[in-house]
């Protein structure tokens, strides 16, 4: 749905390229998270997709399409962003704002409310309350979910998304995290999502770009990530805590056998290992039982053998 070929771009001035022949395939429906330092490309590789930079060398298609071949403004308009640093119109009402690209298309008056409405309910906003605020009359979390709601309004199957939630305090960008992956996935988007925070790349991303110096180093799926980092870079990226990201993605019912739990504490299914070795822990005993039908457990030596696989 998107794939990038050779993409390579050296700004005027600069002694190498700010991105250096990236080839990337995001699969219609799934979400691609690409994660890295400071001033690895990220953004300048994002920003190609959509045409706001042009890339030197290199193809890239969107939707079959080779987009270079595309009047940008059109592009533009089938493709939702919310990009780094560039916010909400300050002047105008959030509802529109939403409008945006609605109003761009000539959507009828009626049409276009009615879809302003919808998506501001989607992204946990109140139309009636919050539609004719100006951005300034909103929390950071807020704003954020403004952003979304705009980048969704035309109902685009493409969404580019640099550090959505850059700007929000930890325990509201946790809560968006939830929220607005699961939006994305109901919708079945093909999203690009640039950010440099870790779990977050992890919690979205069906895959998991890793950039470094304007390539990418390594492209996987997050737990494969986790577990097989390509080389020391990678390793060093992911972390000392590597394994408790790892098993913070498994699901403890997967790790779960039959069994008589007796009277240990109890967890469900869904519940990643990382939370359940907690509990554990915490308990002092060595194995916690796993809600369902039958019931099961789940054994600290069932996690250790999880954690050693790596
Ligand atoms: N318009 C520009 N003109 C010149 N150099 C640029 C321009 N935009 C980006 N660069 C340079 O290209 C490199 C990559 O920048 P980019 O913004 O893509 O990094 P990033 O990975 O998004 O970083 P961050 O995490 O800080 O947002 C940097 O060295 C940056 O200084
Ligand atoms: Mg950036």
């Amino acid at each position: 749905m998107i794939r990038l070929e050779g993409i390579t771009k050296r700004f005027p001035g600069s002694p190498r390229p700010a991105v250096d022949g990236i080839d990337l395939t995001v699969p219609e429906g799934t979400i691609c998270a690409v994660i890295g330092p400071s001033g690895c490309g990220k953004s300048t590789t994002l920003r190609m997709v959509n045409q706001l930079i042009e890339p030197d060398a290199g193809r890239i298609w969107v939707a079959d399409r080779d987009v270079t071949g595309i009047d940008p403004v059109v592009l533009r308009r089938g493709i939702g962003y919310v990009l780094q640093g560039v916010g909400l119109f300050p002047h105008r009402t959030v509802a529109q704002n939403v409008a945006t690209v609605p109003g761009l298309l000539g959507w009828t008056r009626a049409r276009t409310a009615a879809r302003v409405d919808a998506m501001l309910d989607l992204v946990g906003l109140d139309p009636a309350r919050d539609g004719p605020r100006r951005p300034d009359e909103l929390s950071g979390g807020q704003r954020q979910r403004v952003g979304v709601a705009r980048a969704l309004a035309a109902d685009p199957p493409v969404l580019l998304m640099d550090e959505p939630f850059g700007a929000v305090d930890p325990v509201a960008r946790d809560r968006l995290q939830v929220e607005i992956g699961a939006i994305l996935r109901s919708l079945r988007k093909t999203v690009m999502i640039v950010t440099h925070d870790l779990d977050e790349a992890m919690r979205l991303g069906d895959q998991v770009a890793l950039m470094r110096d304007g390539r990418i180093v390594q492209t996987d799926a997050p737990a494969r990530l986790l577990a097989h980092p390509a080389d020391a870079f990678v390793a060093g990226f992911v972390g000392q805590d590597r394994t408790l990201r790892r098993l913070a993605l498994i699901p403890a019912g997967t790790l779960a056998s039959a069994g008589d739990a007796g009277g240990a504490p109890n967890v469900t299914p869904e519940t990643s290992v990382r939370d359940a070795l907690a509990l554990l822990l915490a308990s002092g005993g060595d194995h916690l039982a796993v809600r369902g039908d039958p019931p099961a457990i789940l054994t600290l030596a069932a996690i250790r053998a999880e954690a050693a696989r790596a």
